[in-house]
């Protein structure tokens, strides 16, 4: 392969879940949103039930619905805001970018390397105002990426997030607070983002057009969204339990200020505009659809004032590794951390290894290794399917990265020794 290649096969299965996002500006082409369908011609996707495999007429209704409400509120929250620059993290594919500049705003897309590679060349050539765009390749967890993407911001921003919190595991979601609350507090603005009450959006939104089997197509379209992004319950503590909604908002509220941040919950009917997809609707599911959007909220953030209690230790957590095999035994030594951004290279590596000679077993030094997203455990996870009854082993693990191994269960998959 060229070295400037990309290989989409190391990044979708170190992280599959940026395929969500093809799914979601899909949905925005069939609810009519302006130029989500430039987009979805420009890079040559089909209908969203191809792309997604939802196939049920309701199931798509209900999805074009939550998507259109999300999309067009956020536009609105955003330029209600004041700020002149939105940073987008996840932009995904959508036309945000040409609706905001149109309006004068300036924008910033972050995603994955694989889809600001994508969505970038694909909505500066739809643009009228290209100087106002740009598109960077980010990791959310790694602080490192997001300021390198925001170094030449120089005033406050509003930063948004759609779309995103629900693939994360608990130290991904730590992680990302931690990186929020730093760029907050370095640019100023906040952060505004629907995610902590995505579910209760979606059940209050099914529940309300869809009647009988809403539940049935509600389930339906979470395993469609699941298995595109090979993440388990799309929940964690960033989300908001529909069953016990005053306990998890505190639950939530106090997590953020854990990381010193506090939130105002801003109601969805209030700030909703009409949709086009309206047109595909009764009166009377118009009427059932807005009364239920009062129940739900977006979140807008701010830094609080106090010291993060989780502040960043500051160590450096560039990452590098050095691999070889010596008798059959695949040996990588890790430093600095493994996330989206940096897990293809273990990948390659081992790949590249395991071709060249035979390998019957894997030794990981984390000595050096600082932190692993649910990516790097997923190149693991494949190093050790390929090794047949072998398991990974794991010498040197620091109490951060086992606390990681831990809680997402993965403890026991692996042989892993802690740091004396
Ligand atoms: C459901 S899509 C939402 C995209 C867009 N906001 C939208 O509304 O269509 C989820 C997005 O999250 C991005 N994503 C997932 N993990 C990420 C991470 N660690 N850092 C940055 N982006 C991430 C994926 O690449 C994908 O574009």
């Amino acid at each position: 392969m060229e070295k400037n290649s990309v290989d989409y096969s190391a990044w979708a299965r170190t992280n599959p879940v940026f395929m969500t996002a093809k799914t979601s500006v899909c949905l925005m082409a069939q609810a009519g949103i302006p130029d989500a369908d430039r987009v979805v011609r420009r890079l040559g996707l089909g209908s969203a039930a191809e792309v997604s495999g939802m196939r049920d007429a309701g199931m798509l209704l209900g999805n074009e619905l939550v998507v259109e409400a999300k999309y067009r509120t956020m536009c609105q929250l955003i330029e209600a805001s004041g700020y002149q620059i939105n940073v987008d993290l996840p932009c995904g594919y959508t036309p945000k970018a040409l609706r905001l500049t149109e309006k004068g705003l300036r924008f910033v897309g972050l995603d994955l390397p694989i889809v600001a590679g994508e969505a970038g060349p694909a909505l500066l050539a739809l643009a009228d105002h290209p100087d106002r765009m740009r598109f960077e390749g980010v990791d959310a967890t790694n602080p490192d990426s997001l300021a390198a993407a925001l170094k030449d911001v120089r005033e406050p921003v509003c930063l948004t997030t759609e779309g995103m919190m629900m693939y994360f595991t608990g130290s991904e979601v730590d992680a990302v607070l931690s990186n929020v609350r730093s760029l907050l507090a370095e640019h100023g603005g906040c952060w505004i983002t629907p995610d902590p009450e995505y579910i209760l959006q979606f059940m209050l939104t099914f529940k309300a057009v869809l009647g009988e089997g809403a539940i049935q197509k509600l389930l339906a379209s979470r395993d469609a969204a699941a298995g595109q992004s090979d993440a388990g319950s799309l929940t964690n503590a960033f989300i908001v339990n529909p069953m016990d909604v005053p306990a998890s908002v505190e639950r939530v509220t106090a997590l953020l200020a854990a990381h010193g941040l506090q939130a105002r919950r801003v109601n969805l009917a209030e700030h909703m505009p009409e949709l086009a997809v309206y047109r595909k609707l009764t009166a009377a599911q118009i009427e059932a659809f807005k009364a239920a959007m009062r129940g739900c909220h977006y979140w807008v953030i701010t830094p609080d004032g106090h010291r993060s209690e989780r502040a960043e230790s500051g160590a450096d957590g560039a990452f590098s590794m050095h691999c070889a095999v010596e008798g059959g035994v695949f040996q990588a030594s890790l430093r600095g951390r493994v996330d989206t951004i940096t897990a293809p290279e273990l990948l390659k590596a081992w790949e590249a290894e395991q071709g060249a000679a035979s390998v019957a077993a894997a030794e990981i030094d984390c000595s050096r290794l600082q932190y692993i997203s649910s990516a790097g455990l997923r190149v693991l996870l494949i190093m050790q399917k390929s090794l047949g009854g072998a398991r990974v082993r794991l010498t040197d693990v620091n109490d951060d990265v086992w606390d990681i191994l831990e809680t997402t269960g993965f403890i026991d998959l692996f042989e892993a020794e802690r740091k004396a």
